[in-house]
Parts: C-alpha cells; sequence; structure tokens
C-alpha cells in the first residue's frame, strides 16, 4: 500500500489521531512532558520497556518509542489477537487501579500497554505494540509507510 501522511499541526496534547494505512490504524498520540515523565517510572511493571524485541525500526529503539519523544506513532491493534486496543490517557481511572498512568486497554482479553506501546506483564498480549515505518517530512507531518 501507498505511504499515508498524518498532520499532526492540529493535534493537541493528550489528543490521538487515527489514519488508516493498509487496511490498519495507525494512531498518533501527542503526549505531554507529564506523560513522558511517567514512561520513564513504570519500567519495573513493563515486559520489554527498553523495546529489545526486533519489532520496530532502529529509530524508535529508545526509551519513548519514537522519532520525537512529543509523537507517538504505532499500529493500533493488539500483540495478542489483533483488537484494537482503546485510548485511556486518565490517570488512576477506577477500573484500571490507582496505578495507571495512562496508555492504551484491549478490551477483548484485557491486556495494557503504556503511551509507548509497551506492554504490561502478565497479560495476554506477548509484545510491544508495533511502529510502523515512518519519518518526518516536515514539523507537522508525519509519513507512514
Ligand atoms: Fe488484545 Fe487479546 S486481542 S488482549
Amino acid at each position: 500500500g501507498a505511504p499515508v501522511k498524518a498532520d499532526v499541526s492540529k493535534l493537541e496534547v493528550g489528543q490521538q489521531m487515527i489514519v488508516e494505512w493498509r487496511g490498519q490504524p495507525v494512531w498518533v498520540v501527542r503526549r505531554s512532558e507529564q506523560n513522558l515523565a511517567d514512561l520513564g517510572k513504570i519500567g519495573e511493571q513493563l515486559a520489554d520497556p527498553k523495546s529489545q524485541v526486533e519489532q520496530q525500526p532502529t529509530y524508535a529503539q529508545n526509551e519513548f518509542r519514537a522519532i520525537k519523544a512529543e509523537y507517538a506513532v504505532m499500529l493500533g491493534i493488539c500483540t495478542h489477537l489483533g483488537c484494537s486496543p482503546t485510548y485511556r490517557p486518565e490517570v488512576a481511572p477506577e477500573d484500571l487501579g490507582p496505578k495507571w498512568v495512562g496508555g492504551f486497554f484491549c478490551p477483548c482479553h484485557g491486556s495494557r500497554f503504556d503511551l509507548a506501546g509497551r506492554v504490561y506483564k502478565s497479560v495476554p498480549a506477548p509484545t510491544n505494540l508495533v511502529i510502523p515505518p515512518h519519518r518526518y517530512l516536515s514539523d507537522t507531518v508525519i509519513e507512514v509507510g
């Protein structure tokens, strides 16, 4: 399939946008400074906190799994059986518990991912969410594919 563009110039901090690429949802989430700080604090709860499993572009093998830390770009498909997880940015909602710092929750079998798409331990999904190939065409235009 052809590459698709995501214009993030109007994306507010905390918002998620979805673009379709090869029939699959690609999420772009604009993360706050607080989100980025929280990502650094939850490593021991995660299965692959440093993204060492070979499933992401090398330019996303860093703490934020991103080219620019502010913008998360990932495939919105659970690595368990392919449901689409729900964006749950709120901190400590009742159903996800007091330690939740925002992320993605898969309603099918309860897998949890953080705001970098890193999978929590002890959930059905075996690996972090996939980061699709992408690049910045300008400060605010991301090309996926
Ligand atoms: Fe997401 Fe099973 S498909 S937890």
